[in-house]
């Protein structure tokens, strides 16, 4: 099972900014945690970080028929990137959203996801758990 995390817009400050509310690992360990989750339940994990939308457009144009799950945090995207939302609809992967924090119980510009109707699923809440539930939702 060959699976790929996208980070979108300035999760590669995680561990740096908002402590409180994102925590203070940063990216890279979150992501060997991650990798090292994967490769128990025989899993490959690649991951993906830019702060541009249409690199992450490109990311899961590209990740089409080469993965079979896409993880993805889109970050501040997820409230307003039509064209994030468009390229996941135009391909075949499922895409399955996450959010750290609890996207519900913050400002109110983030209770609205473009992206969730274009998604698998949702996982919202778990800190860097919420990466390692949604790889889980691929291996169950
Ligand atoms: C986030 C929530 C978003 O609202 C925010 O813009 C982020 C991170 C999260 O992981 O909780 O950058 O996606």
């Amino acid at each position: 099972m060959k699976l790929l995390v996208i980070n979108g817009v300035n999760l590669n400050l995680t561990g740096r900014r908002e402590q409180g509310v994102y925590g203070a690992e940063t990216l890279e360990e979150i992501n060997d945690y991650l990798k090292e989750y994967a490769e128990s339940r025989g899993a490959q994990v690649t991951f993906f970080q830019s702060n541009l939308e249409g690199e992450i457009c490109t990311a899961l144009q590209k990740a089409d028929g080469m993965y079979e799950g896409i993880v993805l945090n889109a970050g501040a995207f997820t409230h307003y990137s039509y064209a994030i939302r468009d390229a996941i609809a135009s391909i075949g992967v499922p895409v399955v959203e996450v959010h750290m924090s609890n996207v519900h119980a913050r400002e109110s510009f983030r209770e609205k996801s473009v992206l969730t109707g274009v998604c698998k699923g949702e996982i919202l809440g778990f800190g860097k758990n919420s990466y390692r539930l949604a790889l889980e939702s691929f291996l169950i």
